[in-house]
């Protein structure tokens, strides 16, 4: 199949244009840069941005649409964007689990996979659960499908917990300890079987669409996460599109999808602007002191030794740096242009939200227009609320004819 004929090919192709249009509003580190060029072309955007106050801020991040209105008049794009990047909601089938089978599972992991198993057509197929944890997902399919279930992980002790679990509630399940990644785990991907990956990190489900792909297994389902997670230092496309793609992103842009900031309570909310202040005012200090103007990354750190005040924190990260801070610092200075600093940052962040969904759906249609390449039938669409998962996107890919 060639990419013009490809269902996903026209939305990403779109994305992908606009979002490279709009790089310079996104493609960058808010800690670290210094003014971007839009910063001096549109004085009145950062007037704007230093003119909110938190409850607008917190209803900007709650409202993308919203967002997407008021930026529009420097971003005209923004609009055309969040259309782009909204997707409907997958139709659900009641399936009723028998009693028991959420044993050992917490209340909010249970509505993921009922809502995931809910949209899963029944094809009466094998199963195979990639990077499984202790098999929650498969037990429900096992229980509600009456097919196999072989679930592979990584590590011997969910695998044990899992197999454990499906020995007490007698249901057809088998876990593999083994890596995903290792060429061995090939061999247990069937043409006749359904693979699923509920929240398998970055390259972890990648690895399964890629394996499906090449040994034409018959059906796929992903629910992406952790887009960062990657082996590679960027971001390796997919699809042909996506090859031929301007765009590359690096780890830091494959953040940006995960970067929901919720509103956070006011607790969480001042611990946060400690830590960040500190951090932004030494990395002000050490410009000054080294002559050098590069962000210098601070390692983390246990959380009290942000009791211990803005000296005692910039001492510790001198120290860790090999750095050597001369005599009359003036601490209040760099800490009021670290809180400083934090303001601006905060308000950046609220920029690069507004990329944050059409981002993901780039990456979620590169997945989809690599299976369609490889001659599936791909549905894309969410399988459950966002309170109940942010990552609540399902690729589901059936081989055609
Ligand atoms: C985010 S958890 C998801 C678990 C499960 N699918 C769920 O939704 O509850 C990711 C799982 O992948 C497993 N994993 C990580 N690297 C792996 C690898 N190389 N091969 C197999 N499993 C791996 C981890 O041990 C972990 O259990």
């Amino acid at each position: 199949m060639t990419q013009e004929y490809t269902m996903h090919a026209p939305r990403f192709s779109q994305l992908d244009r606009l979002l490279t249009d709009t790089r310079e509003w996104w493609q960058f580190m808010p800690f670290s840069s210094s003014p971007a060029e839009w910063e001096l072309r549109h004085p009145e955007l950062t007037h704007w941005l230093l003119g909110l106050d938190e409850p607008q801020l917190a209803s900007f991040r709650e409202n993308p649409e919203q967002l997407a209105a008021a930026l529009s008049h420097w971003i005209p794009q923004a609009g055309a964007m969040q259309a782009l990047a909204a997707l409907d909601a997958l139709p659900q089938i009641e399936r009723t689990t028998p009693r028991g089978l959420e044993s050992g599972i917490p209340g909010r992991k249970w509505q993921q996979l009922q809502a995931f198993n809910g949209v899963l057509p029944a094809l009466s197929l094998p199963w195979l659960e990639w990077c499984a944890g202790k098999g929650f997902l498969g037990r429900v399919l096992a229980a509600t499908h009456n097919t196999p279930v072989t679930s592979l992980e990584w590590q011997q002790v969910l695998c044990d917990s899992g197999e454990a679990a499906a020995r007490k509630l007698a249901l057809p399940m088998t876990f593999v300890h083994g890596d995903a990644f290792s060429p061995d785990s090939g061999k247990f991907i069937l043409s006749q079987q359904h693979a699923v990956a509920l929240h398998a990190c970055g390259d972890l489900h990648v690895s399964l669409l890629q394996r499906v792909a090449e040994r034409k297994g018959q059906a796929v389902s992903v629910s992406p996460c952790c887009y960062h997670l990657i082996r590679d230092k960027a971001y390796q496309p997919m699809s042909s599109l996506a090859k031929n793609s301007v765009l590359k992103l690096s780890k830091h842009d494959l953040r940006l999808p995960l970067q929901e900031t919720v509103t956070a309570g006011n607790r969480v909310r001042n611990l946060r602007f400690v830590e960040v202040s500190f951090r932004l005012g030494f990395d002000s200090l050490q410009r000054s002191v080294t002559g050098e103007d590069v962000y210098l990354p601070v390692p983390n750190v246990q959380k009290a030794l942000f009791n211990d005040g803005f000296e005692a924190f910039c001492r510790w990260a001198a120290e860790q740096k090999g750095l050597e801070l001369p005599d009359n610092i003036d601490f209040a200075h760099w800490q009021y242009t670290g809180e400083q600093r934090f303001d601006w940052v905060e308000r950046l962040e609220l920029l690069r939200q507004l990329f944050r969904r059409p981002l993901e759906m780039w990456l979620v249609y590169d997945r989809a227009c690599f299976m369609e390449e490889a001659g599936y039938d791909v549905t894309v669409g969410t399988f459950c609320d966002k309170p109940i998962t942010p990552r609540n996107i399902m690729i589901h890919a059936e081989l055609k004819g």
